[in-house]
């Protein structure tokens, strides 16, 4: 949010010195979707081509992952993406790695891990990056097993000419060399040139589109699904193209998630995208506005996100972009499910906004009254620890920054074996029940209309 704000304070930044030559940096590392690998994705300013050895602790094997390296130009800077895979990797096993002459390690899991922890959180900075210190101690102490940013990721990636995606990136380094770092596109990832930075900064499994625009992978008892909210949001200025070629994938994956034979060995169904479906903030009354309605509900003849989600029985969704935490009784199509056992079986999704990490725009007001399917609201800065305890047992805890680092929210979602809630028949597809709507100005028969008028004068 308030981009404005946000180029307006870069503006009196003094720019960054740019890293040295052909030494790799912003080293980070994400899941393939093969626990047998792991991707590892780095950075230099002049061409070198650099491969990855990598040892396993206690082994004298020493193995090679080819490096491949793309050069990509942003406002006048050249920089290098490396890529490699490492690959052959043994379950639940420490390993060095080496990229020219910097060395790192990380570990691998368990094969079918049936329990993990996930730090989860959106929105933060490089800037007022107010989590930042307290989730590279956490990570490097152990205290969880990978990452997933809920976009909005450095405020922004290509301010200053990509050096704030520079430095946000090395500033993590530390722990993200050394975990998987899995990440999705918020609005704030646009960087006027269709997502570049974005695009050439990740690389997520490649089972989706364009290596990280959306994607899934199965980890233990959950398949955990990463979708882009931005085919919405920007689809006025990139077309709606985007937001069929997400759906039709989504739809094909889901449908094979929740089939029978996976759902027994894998129960549970995480999303995790940028905008949320609901929220009670006050800002611009968010959840209402255009652009983040059409997530849920679809517009025109683009089908929204909810109705696909209760149709594969979904469990949870975890979303940024509001900058707070807000915790959602289960809810369809805003039916709501409060009773006190309402997270046992829950008969909906399971919702969460954890956007409060920390950047330029803190402390996003709530409205008086929560809307009634809202459970609990907090606007401390800080981020969501989520533990798969078990194919029926899942934990979160948020984490406050204001706090010393107290829990200001912590409950379980618990689902029989074999339990799944239903809702194929009563819920909408595409805009069918939309309600009447204003022209809005980024709506692009709106801005049709806007451009016959012009040409008509
Ligand atoms: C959050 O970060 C800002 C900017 O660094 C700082 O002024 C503020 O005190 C921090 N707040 C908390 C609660 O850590
Ligand atoms: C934006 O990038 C995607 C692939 O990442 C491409 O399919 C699309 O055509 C691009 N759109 C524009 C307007 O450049
Ligand atoms: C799953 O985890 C919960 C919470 O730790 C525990 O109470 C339960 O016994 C576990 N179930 C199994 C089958 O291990
Ligand atoms: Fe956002």
């Amino acid at each position: 949010m308030l981009i404005i704000s946000c180029l307006f304070l870069l503006n009196f930044l003094a720019p960054t010195i740019l890293g040295l030559g052909n030494v790799p940096d912003q080293v980070h590392l994400a899941f393939t979707g093969d626990l047998t690998e792991m991707a590892v994705v780095w950075n230099t300013y002049e061409d070198a081509s650099q491969d990855v050895s990598y040892t396993k602790q206690g082994s004298s094997d020493q193995k090679q992952a080819k490096g491949s390296s793309e050069q990509w130009v942003y406002n006048g800077i050249i920089r290098y993406k490396h890529k490699a895979v490492m690959v052959g990797l043994d379950y639940d096993a420490k390993y060095d790695y080496s990229i020219a002459s910097r060395s790192f390690t990380f570990k691998t899991l368990p094969k079918d891990p049936s329990s993990y922890r996930v730090c989860v959180f959106g929105d933060l900075g490089y800037w007022h990056g107010n989590s930042t210190e307290s989730i590279i101690r956490h990570g490097l102490a152990g205290n969880f097993d990978f990452i997933v940013h809920l976009g909005d990721i450095a405020y922004d990636l290509h301010s200053q000419n990509g050096q704030v995606g520079d430095d946000y990136m090395n500033q993590f380094e530390p722990l993200i060399s050394t975990m998987p770092y899995m990440v999705i596109a918020g609005n704030h990832e646009d960087d006027y040139q269709n997502f570049t930075n974005y695009q050439k900064r990740f690389v997520m499994p490649n089972n989706g589109y364009g290596d990280n625009q959306f994607y899934s992978f199965n980890l233990g008892p959950v398949h955990w699904v990463g979708v882009s909210t931005e085919n919405y949001g920007y689809y006025y200025q990139y077309g709606m193209e985007p937001v069929f070629t997400q759906y039709n994938w989504l739809k094909a994956d889901l449908t094979e998630a929740n089939k029978p034979a996976n759902r027994a060995v894998r129960p549970w169904i995480f999303t995790f995208q940028h905008r949320p479906f609901y929220c009670s903030n006050v800002n611009s009354a968010e959840c209402q506005s255009f652009e983040n309605k059409i997530v849920r509900t679809g517009w025109l003849n683009m089908p929204g996100l909810e109705a696909l989600y209760l149709q594969n029985s979904v469990d949870m969704g975890f979303w940024g972009h509001e900058h707070s935490y807000e915790r959602f009784y289960p809810i369809a199509d805003r039916t709501y499910y409060n009773d006190p056992s309402a997270y046992i079986n829950p008969k909906a999704p399971v919702y969460l906004i954890s956007g409060s990490a920390g950047c330029h725009t803190p402390d996003a007001e709530f409205t008086k009254t929560p809307w009634p399917w809202s459970a609990v609201r907090n606007n401390d800065y800080g981020y969501s620890i989520l533990t798969v305890a078990n194919s029926t047992h899942i934990h979160l805890e948020q984490i406050s920054i204001d706090k010393n680092e107290q829990n200001v929210d912590d409950f379980w979602v618990i689902k029989n074996a074999g339990f799944q809630y239903q809702h194929s028949e009563s819920v909408r597809i595409g805009a069918k029940k939309f309600p009447p709507q204003k022209c809005h100005i980024r709506d692009l028969p709106c801005m049709r209309t806007l451009q016959q008028i012009n040409e008509e004068l």
